[in-house]
């Protein structure tokens, strides 16, 4: 914990400890717009400890994005107002904040007959709107003065639907093998990169699991992850944040490393882990110790946050009596 909670520097961008709040949805941004109550929520994890910030998922303007009215947008106007606040609040408490950008692909769910798209249907002029939507994200992010901008491409949505052989069975350029699978993500890559600010960090989020198939993999060799990895890489993408469910399970037999180690040593940029941190009484010291090896170079929180805005402080204390267990419920409480 002792490393971990010191000042680190990210792509160039300077954070108060290696910790970062993983991105959570939380749907309390009404009409797309999020509130006051979403900057002091934010506020409060950066007042306890977290360098970073990526926000929950936020949508790119195209209405095949998602439906959810209550999921915060990323787009020019009110929502770009609100964010503003946020992004106000977070820095006024030292802490830095980027926006995860968002198309659910075939997990929008289908209403009022408009039909999922999925790296199978688009075609044609839809690949073009999703990159301008993307561009006018990015666009707005800047506006907004987010630090940085995290490309959402895990955990089953549109972008991961294309890296998975199992849900894209294209035949053109942006199919076929690990370096066509990853092409339309490399092209939002080019798309949101082309819009920040040179010292402005592009993230880019990758797993291998699914939101609904935990077993799936995107690469089922280091040397296919390599070539997913470093087609991001040379498309501009600054930092790996490698999302796993547990950040000590190994990716390939035979190798103890997790998917943010294997991602460092197959490309050489800074990668995030992430995975059950501070949930399951697993030692901290591992954690270190893997840090301490150079496996990953910050660690992203997820649902410890949620009811321990202070945790990084509480950790790095020694003071686990005053931490809450984590419960399912905590994924109801919005503080
Ligand atoms: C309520 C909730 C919402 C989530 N929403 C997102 C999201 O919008 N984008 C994303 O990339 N991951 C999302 N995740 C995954 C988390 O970022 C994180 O990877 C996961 O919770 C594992 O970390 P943890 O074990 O520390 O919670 C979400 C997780 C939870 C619990």
């Amino acid at each position: 914990m002792t490393a971990l909670v010191e000042p680190t520097t990210l792509a160039g961008l300077r954070l108060n400890s290696h910790f970062v709040m993983a991105p959570m949805t939380r749907n309390h941004s009404p009409g797309g717009v999020p509130t006051a109550e979403v900057a002091a929520y934010y506020r409060r994890r950066a007042e306890g400890g977290v360098g970073l910030i990526v926000t929950e998922g936020t949508l790119i303007g195209h209405p095949s994005a998602s439906h959810e009215t209550d999921v915060p947008r990323l787009t020019p106007g009110a929502a770009e107002a609100g964010w503003r606040v946020v992004t106000g609040s977070v820095h006024e408490a030292g802490g830095r904040i980027a926006a995860q950008l968002w198309h659910l692909g075939s997990l929008r769910e289908p209403v009022d007959g408009y039909p999922a798209w999925t790296p199978d249907t688009m075609a044609g002029r839809d690949f073009g709107e999703l990159l301008e939507a993307y561009a006018e994200s990015a666009r707005t992010a800047v506006s907004a003065n987010f630090d940085a901008v995290e490309i959402h491409a895990a955990h089953g949505y549109l972008l991961d639907e294309f890296l998975w052989p199992h849900t894209n069975h294209r035949t053109d350029r942006y199919g076929g093998g690990p370096r066509g699978r990853a092409t339309f993500p490399a092209e939002v890559i080019r798309a949101v990169k082309a819009e920040l600010p040179p010292t402005m960090p592009l993230i880019m989020r990758f797993s291998q699991f699914k939101e609904r198939d935990y077993a799936a993999r995107i690469a089922e060799t280091p040397a296919e992850l390599g070539t997913i990895l470093t087609t991001f890489a040379e498309a501009g993408a600054d930092v790996l944040h490698a999302s796993q469910r547990r950040f000590w399970e190994p990716v390939f037999a035979g190798h103890r490393e997790n998917l943010a180690g294997w991602a460092k040593r197959l490309t050489g940029l800074p990668t995030i882990t992430v995975g059950s941190v501070g949930l399951t009484g697993r030692p901290l010291d591992e954690l270190g110790e893997r840090h301490a090896r150079g496996e990953f170079d910050l660690v992203a929180l997820g649902r410890i946050l949620l009811g321990n805005p202070c945790w990084v402080h509480l950790a790095a204390a020694g003071r686990t009596a005053e931490i809450r267990d984590y419960r399912k419920a905590d994924e109801d409480i919005y503080y």
